[in-house]
């Protein structure tokens, strides 16, 4: 048979980060590829607690078909603690989703069409580029700076459906956007017209201080924020959320309804539960100070291996140092020699939807031990002090 594909399955491509991921699965490799939460982390008795008691008290009901907005007290609870910080939000703009992969995809679904430009930072969360380029929309690349997307790189993306920001501890480059970028960004797209999607998996893990207000708290209904319970409980467990603007709700409703009726109706009454108890209150304290001990163990290894010329930013939270290479080095050549000795990371140039930067990469501090980050980052620093020599003699 002759399958004749759709013009957008031209523009879905595998995840560099997947091939890699396939790659640092083979034994003895050390990956500071993937963001893979430290498994040791999760919460798994209050989550076979909260499974019990779920299967004891309503099992039925956690087994049957679902309503497509999600389980009720669940959204009243992501209400409540997003009001906490500092947005207007009731329950009933809350939609609960796969993942917010899915919120990512459901959003290109109701606001792009072929063509049209989405701004978006450079780098960018490469699962982003993923799901909004089958719709064909066109990359509006934003200039910014330590602080942030600079507010007058907004007027170059006039027109664009919306711009894609992601304020906290951004997948990849660890960035924070400061609290006085944030509202000049949101006054700026406000003048624009442009809508905001805001996406913070990352907000609740800060290792210094709590970041600043999300911009959805100073946008109001000029954006569309995403959450995730992936980084703070387990990203297995496949739940995250929209909140959107009431007039855009119904759309991206009937976008959820058509892609997958519902998010697991099980799995929305286990994370309501284990909410309930308090847990989050218990378990974020120790996530913080773990990682902050494994992102403290990676600054301490690149500051005492990495060859000069190497540079990098401390990351106030999330999950990822970024690290910009010195001379003609392009990451994605010597990833196979890095896996050959032993460590495995992300190229940067995977993060750019054009004009990519190769002289990058992507570390994860969260997903191995300070004494393997250590091996790992001495193994990686060998071989760019190799590949540093090589150049050397043939300049
Ligand atoms: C910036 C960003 N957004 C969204 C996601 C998707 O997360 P999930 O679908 O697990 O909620 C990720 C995952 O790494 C991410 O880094």
């Amino acid at each position: 048979m002759n399958w004749t594909l759709a013009r957008r399955a031209d523009r879905l491509n595998p995840s560099t980060i997947r091939e890699i991921l396939k790659l640092s699965e083979r034994p003895g490799i050390i990956s500071l590829a993937g963001g893979l939460p430290a498994a040791e982390a999760f919460p798994v008795e209050a989550l076979r607690a909260a499974t019990a008691l779920v299967l004891a008290e309503q099992p039925r009901e956690a087994l049957q078909y679902a309503a497509s907005e999600g389980y009720g007290p669940l959204r009243e609870g992501v209400a409540a603690d997003l009001r906490r910080q500092g947005l207007t939000v009731d329950a009933a703009q809350v939609l609960i989703t796969t993942g917010s992969q899915q919120g990512l995809d459901l959003v290109g679904k109701v606001l792009i069409d072929p063509g049209s430009r989405v701004a978006v930072e450079s780098p960018t969360y490469l699962g982003a580029l993923q799901a909004f380029a089958p719709y064909e929309a066109e990359f509006a690349a934003l200039e910014g700076d330590d602080e942030g997307p600079l507010p007058e790189a907004l007027d170059g993306a006039r027109g664009a459906r919306f711009a894609y920001l992601l304020p906290n501890f951004q997948n990849p480059s660890g960035r924070c956007i400061s609290a006085a970028r944030r509202l000049a960004l949101v006054e700026r797209a406000a003048a624009l017209g442009l809508p905001i999607v805001e996406d913070n998996p990352y907000g609740e893990l800060w290792y210094d201080e709590a970041p600043p207000p999300p911009l959805a708290a100073a946008a109001g209904d000029g954006a569309v924020y995403l959450g995730s319970f992936s980084k703070v409980l387990a990203p297995g467990l496949r739940l995250g959320y929209l909140v959107a603007p009431k007039a855009l709700y119904p759309k991206l409703l009937q976008a959820k309804q058509a892609a997958d009726l519902h998010t697991p109706g099980f799995n929305q009454r286990i994370v309501h539960e284990v909410m309930q108890t308090g847990l989050l209150d218990r378990h974020l304290p120790q996530l913080r100070e773990r990682y902050r001990a494994q992102r403290d163990a990676m600054h301490d290894a690149l500051t005492r291996h990495l060859p000069a010329g190497c540079r990098w930013q401390l990351p106030a939270g999330g999950m990822f140092f970024w690290v910009e290479l010195p001379g003609g080095l392009d990451a994605a050549t010597l990833l196979p020699r890095a896996v050959a000795a032993g460590v495995a990371y992300v190229p940067g140039a995977a993060f750019y939807d054009h004009a990519p930067c190769h002289a990058t990469l992507r570390l994860s501090f969260v997903t191995v031990a300070p004494a393997q980050i250590e091996t790992g980052v001495a193994a990686l620093a060998a071989v760019l002090a190799q590949a540093l020599a090589e150049e050397e003699q043939t300049a």
